[in-house]
């Protein structure tokens, strides 16, 4: 089949099931397709039926039908994929995949290669979709060399925050030891106890910078979720020590502003990452 005559299917298609609130994937090998389609029992039996009569196909079976709680294909009306002998070589379990007849009647084992088939390219299209800032998987050699170095020198930033962290703990000491421990008692007051305070929450801060600097070599987290959390710390921090007879109105007004603000932003993040990761 031609790509002419693939997005002739694929176009309509795509329009169809997004009206109809279908969701699935459509595999090609070359010589028959595999399609999973996801809805209402009612409207997918209906479109089963519409495509089961369309004249392309020349041998349409049902592998499997089945219900389901949470879909699988949520974000693809119809996603789409040429299968290849070379991509499934290494693949355990479906390198003899072109080597299988899978036409006559439906056995067990037909129907799990196709399950297999299918799930593969799910999840290998889930991680083409996975958040990764400098993926070392670029088609391009140069962009993949760039990517290394700057790897590269986020773990090197990591190993001197990790350094810091551990200066800014013994800052803490030294602030506990000048504040607390080498006057008497009865002289502590409230701001030797804010400084301790202080000492502390930037050493918390210390530990989300070096986190935030990790994140970049993952790939499961958004690092701007950290970055905004972060900056909530350091503003929280700064609200920890304030002295109000010396802050002004305005100054507690504005900061007020802020947390909010920062607060709403990560709110909203979590709840657009949770919707991803439920989908
Ligand atoms: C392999 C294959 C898969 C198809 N998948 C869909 C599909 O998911 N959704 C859709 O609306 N049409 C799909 N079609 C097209 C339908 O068979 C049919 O042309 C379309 O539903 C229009 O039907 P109608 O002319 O009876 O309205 C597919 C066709 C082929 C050959």
């Amino acid at each position: 089949m031609s790509n002419e005559d693939l997005m002739g299917i694929l176009n309509p298609s795509r329009l169809n099931n997004a009206c109809l609130g279908v969701s699935g994937m459509l595999l090609y090998t070359g010589e028959a397709f595999i399609q999973v389609l996801e809805g209402e029992e009612k409207v997918v039996d209906d479109l089963v039926a519409d495509i089961k009569k369309d004249p392309r196909h020349k041998d349409f079976r049902i592998i499997e039908r089945k219900k389901i709680n949470t879909r699988e294909y949520a974000e693809w009306t119809m996603g789409f994929k040429r299968v290849d002998k070379e991509e499934l070589r290494n693949v355990p379990g479906l390198n003899k995949f072109f080597e299988t007849d899978l036409s006559g009647s439906l056995s067990t084992d037909k129907s799990d290669l196709i399950n297999k088939l299918t799930h593969h390219f799910l999840t290998e299209s889930k991680k083409k979709n996975e958040h990764d800032e400098l993926s070392l998987e670029e088609d391009d050699a140069f962009i993949r060399f760039l990517h290394t170095m700057i790897r590269f020198g986020v773990k090197v930033l990591a190993l001197l925050m990790m350094l810091t962290v551990l200066w800014c703990v013994f800052d803490v000491m030294i602030v506990i030891y000048q504040e607390i421990l080498s006057h008497p008692i009865s002289s502590l007051g409230k701001s030797e106890i804010l400084h301790v305070f202080g000492s502390f929450m930037i050493v918390l801060i210390a530990v989300e910078i070096f986190i935030n600097i990790t994140l970049y070599i993952r790939k499961d987290v958004i690092p701007v979720k950290m970055v905004v959390a972060t900056a909530l710390m350091a503003v929280a921090r700064k609200i920890i020590v304030f002295d109000f007879h010396e802050v002004s109105a305005l100054h507690v007004i504005g900061t007020a502003l802020l947390v909010l603000a920062l607060g709403g932003c990560y709110w909203l993040l979590e709840r657009e990452f949770k919707v991803h990761s439920d989908a």
